[in-house]
């Protein structure tokens, strides 16, 4: 059955087809399913990765980071949560959907937990991420001197070596919850409509 959006495109396809085009599309499909192993491999090929990051001194990146991913996959959302000190950078350039939550702390400055992340991106100087989509939610203080500094220089910095910023950084004061939310419905929005939903694996279990 196909969702009344994927109904609508299949039919106007239909009517728009010539003839040959449409017996093509016959014979394209049933090959498709004739090897259950090529439609897997068709399927992943589409499948992209999303991760959700964050980098915490007193915890709050981290909550909020586990109450979107709750959220995520109760939309059924596939998706990799890792603290940035447990986060392996070679992992970087194979990254489609990459979402940061990041606090600053000192005087402007990332938390310990994020610090080899953050030396990782403004230090290699051969990294350059053109396959990332990513967006920055950055943790802060307005009393401080450099508000939000730390999510301030991660977000300029994924731009500069070629990652593709796909929700505008937003910056939150000590009352978060707002913003975030605004945050993670911003960047559902976009997922939603680019059809990111990974309903994949249960697609795939019908095969
Ligand atoms: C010692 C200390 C230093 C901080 N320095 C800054 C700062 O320079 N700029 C800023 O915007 N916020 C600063 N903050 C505020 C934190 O970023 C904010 O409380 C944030 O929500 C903490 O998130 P976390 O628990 O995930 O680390 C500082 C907080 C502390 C405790």
């Amino acid at each position: 059955m196909l969702s009344e959006s994927n109904n609508k495109t299949f039919f106007k396809l239909i009517q728009e087809s010539t003839q040959e085009e449409i017996i093509w599309m016959c014979g394209y499909m049933s090959g498709l399913l004739l090897s259950k192993k090529n439609l897997k491999e068709f399927i992943k090929k589409e499948e992209k990765k999303i991760t959700l990051v964050y980098g915490t001194e007193t915890g709050n990146a981290k909550n909020l980071a586990f109450n979107i991913y709750q959220k995520a996959e109760k939309e059924k959302f596939k998706i990799k949560l890792i603290s940035l000190d447990q986060y392996s950078m070679q992992n970087l350039e194979k990254e489609d959907y990459f979402f940061i939550i990041m606090s600053t702390h000192g005087e402007g400055e990332p938390p310990s937990s994020a610090k080899s992340f953050f030396d990782f991106i403004h230090y290699n100087k051969n990294l350059f991420l053109k396959n990332m989509k990513y967006s920055v939610l950055a943790l802060g203080d307005r009393s401080y001197t450099y508000f939000c500094k730390a999510g301030k220089d991660v977000d300029k910095r994924l731009h500069d070596i070629g990652a593709t910023r796909i929700v505008p950084l937003h910056k939150c004061d000590v009352d978060y919850e707002t913003q975030a939310k605004k945050w993670f419905s911003e960047i559902m929005n976009f997922l939603k409509k680019k059809k990111i939903k990974l309903k994949t694996k249960e697609y795939m279990e019908k095969f």
